[in-house]
């Protein structure tokens, strides 16, 4: 057993008893039980004993070996797949569906010492055949319980289940029978927001479980830790529409909605008895928005709302928030994103519902009535992801240059969501461009930062937060109007992105060297090394797969899938990369190990598409290291060189251009320098 691993205590157990039911969940101290490698819905059978339970409000009826499911109050409605033993392990999970919704989500949801997390792990897009196939990958925390691996949707039409399955994925880590590890008490750790007081605010985002949490510890962390904080979800018009009202009554609400803060209420009474200032997150996007919201008489099977009736909706319904939560909450809300990831991926707006029903102006109008409702002292922010990036940094400058005109706008959330190889100098240089150029304060909103795959990951990910921090603080000093900077969560394990290790504390409240990192940018001083510190050895061992042992050392970029297929380029077997729903859902290869060295690339490849290309994942830069024409269908032999970065958790990936599946054999790389 793990030092600082206890015996479960009573009270906890006698919750699970209640929740799991007495034969149904043995004791935890009773060891380890027999754990099945695959659990797989059998819609022949009913709920629990089918391996499926009912998610959230809704209704299955089984018919045919499949799960139909209607009645879906939310688009987080839909159906799960209990798998509380696998806790501690990555986890592969497959469903295939129909529907009339737009895409489709496998999320993951558990509970970790009395809070409850949500994640994302794949989404789905229809093939040719209107089917909905998604297949993904998740590490679950050691510490979580109940988990539930569901598949919900973007809006409320029904979804036809044909088969849904979890599986571990590599070797079972069976963690049944193991005592949940205890919470340290985080009351004595020094605070960030004290640290930090003389450049900006420190926040971070929680979900208002905490609130509620028998555990205080959490509630300590924030009050101890943070002067700023950020509602998880509760504020996303999906917590704070009412549906039962609008859809009961659309005539009555159809041009003013109705709105309730039954999730948001314990987090904003916690902001306003002990003073903390709270960042309002989000009033339009096209995410986390019922779909019926934008539809006449609120029926997804009519038509679209007019422009005029949704510029109604979108003004009462920012008044709405806004005013209710200042009559209720006076100056607990001091900022407002207004405006939340508008950009597409591929450059441009972001066509949604909200561009389908009023235009491409939603936008500025959405900042016209937030301006004109909201208290003057409350900043009103526009805030998106891959913000750093040049591309992305002249289509969001485009978007705001108007409503920074207008005069409707004070700040640019910057999101983070970044990995620690990101350019630091690159990072604070889109801060100072956003505030030159439109004029207005930076937020940094949901910074969180993948650790690096290294041997030291968690010492490496301390050392780069102490850089990023220090180039912020430098930044500050430099004029760039730096107020607040939030992180994404709590702990690790709470966060949307748990397998990435991507915050400051560990998932029972203790400081990581992350958080070590940000206090040594402020306070001086290095990150201790820990005393499993290893030596980095400089890797040149040449890298080579034909794919012959039936075995592949790479992995999936996002949702693709990867097979071991006849057909080869040499030999009995190559890899197949299929089922991507994104072009760069590719077949992807860890080169940091050659850090700092060129390397000779040669493979085969082959496929239908037009060109199959090689590319570099450099944090937030994909430079093409290989274009190949393959329209042909045969197979075609490449060698190119590249210059890997100094840095870490560098990656090749192969991708087809238009998500064909694409074949390789006989790769090697080989440093040259
Ligand atoms: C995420 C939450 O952290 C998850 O709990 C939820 O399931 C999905 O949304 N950009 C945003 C945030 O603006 O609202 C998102 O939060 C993360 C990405």
């Amino acid at each position: 057993m793990k030092k600082g691993f206890v015996k479960i205590i009573a009270g906890l157990m006698a919750g699970m008893l209640l929740l799991g039911g007495c034969n149904a969940t043995p004791k935890q101290s009773e060891g380890p039980h027999d754990v099945p490698l695959t659990i797989t819905a059998d819609f022949t059978k009913k709920e629990n004993k089918g391996n499926w339970v009912t998610y959230g409000d809704c209704k299955i009826t089984t018919k045919d070996g499949k799960a139909i499911i209607t009645d879906r109050k939310a688009s987080n409605c839909g159906i799960a797949i209990p798998c509380p033993d696998y806790r501690g392990n990555t986890v592969k999970a497959t469903v295939q569906a129909t529907t009339d919704n737009d895409s489709l989500m496998l999320s993951l949801r558990y509970e970790i010492f009395g809070n409850v997390s949500y994640v994302n792990i794949a989404p789905g897009m229809k093939n040719d055949s209107g089917v909905i196939d998604i297949t993904g990958s998740i590490e679950i925390p050691a510490n979580a319980e109940n988990s539930q691996i569901y598949l919900e949707a973007s809006d409320v039409r029904d979804i036809t289940v044909n088969s849904f399955e979890v599986s571990i994925s590599g070797e079972l880590n069976n963690l049944t029978g193991e005592p949940v590890e205890t919470l340290s008490d985080p009351s004595q750790v020094a605070s960030l927001s004290a640290a930090y007081a003389d450049y900006f605010k420190f926040g971070v985002a929680s979900p208002a479980t905490v609130m509620t949490n028998k555990n205080d510890g959490f509630r300590s962390l924030i009050k101890t830790q943070f002067n700023s904080v950020t509602p998880e979800n509760e504020l996303k018009p999906d917590s704070v529409l009412d549906a039962e009202k609008n859809l009961a009554d659309p005539a009555k609400y159809n041009e003013a909605p109705a709105i309730h803060f039954d999730a948001a209420k314990p987090i904003l009474d916690f902001c306003k008895e002990n003073n903390i200032p709270m960042r309002g997150h989000t009033l339009v996007w096209h995410s986390q928005t019922p779909s019926w919201f934008f539809y006449e008489n609120y029926d997804v099977n009519g038509n679209l709302a007019s422009r005029e009736l949704m510029l109604k909706r979108m003004e009462n319904y920012i008044d709405s928030v806004i005013n209710w939560c200042e009559t209720n909450y006076p100056g607990v809300i001091y900022a407002w994103d207004v405006c939340n990831e508008c950009i597409d991926d591929g450059g441009g707006i972001r066509q949604s519902y909200w561009t389908q029903t009023i235009g491409e102006d939603f936008v500025e109008k959405a900042f016209e009535f937030a301006r004109k409702h909201a208290p003057a002292n409350v900043q009103l922010f526009y805030n998106d992801y891959n913000e750093y990036q040049g591309s992305k940094q002249d289509d969001i400058l485009a978007l705001l240059a108007p409503v920074a005109a207008a005069g409707n706008i004070d700040g640019m959330g910057m999101q983070s969501h970044i990995s620690s190889g990101l350019d630091v100098d690159n990072y604070v240089g889109a801060a100072k461009r956003y505030a030159d150029e439109l004029g207005v304060v930076i937020h940094i909103t949901e910074l969180d930062v993948q650790a690096p795959k290294s041997v030291n990951s968690m010492y490496d990910q301390g050392v780069y937060m102490k850089k990023l921090f220090t180039a912020i603080i430098e930044a500050d000093k430099a004029g760039v109007p730096i107020e607040c900077v939030t992180v994404w969560g709590l702990t690790d394990d709470m966060s949307w992105k748990s397998s990435t290790k991507p915050l400051l504390f560990y998932g029972n409240l203790t400081p990581k060297p992350a958080y070590e990192g940000v206090m040594c940018a402020v306070n001086g001083g290095e990150v201790a090394k820990p005393a499993d510190w290893v030596e980095p050895k400089s890797d040149l061992t040449p890298y080579a797969e034909d794919f012959e042992d039936q075995k592949f050392n790479g992995g999936p970029r996002y949702s693709s899938v990867q097979k071991i297929v006849g057909d080869a380029y040499e030999g009995d077997y190559c890899l197949e990369n299929s089922e991507g729903y994104a072009e760069y859902d590719g077949y992807a290869v860890d080169v940091s190990s050659f850090a700092g060295h060129t390397i000779h690339i040669t493979f085969a490849i082959k496929s239908k598409c037009d060109t199959c290309k090689l590319t570099a994942d450099i944090d937030g830069t994909w430079p093409t290291i290989a274009e190949v024409a393959t329209a042909d269908g045969e197979w075609h032999f490449v060698e190119a060189d590249y210059e890997v970065e100094d840095g870490m958790a560098l990656q090749i990936y192969w991708e087809s251009t238009d998500m064909n599946p694409f074949y390789l054999d006989n790769v090697t790389i080989e440093a040259t320098n």
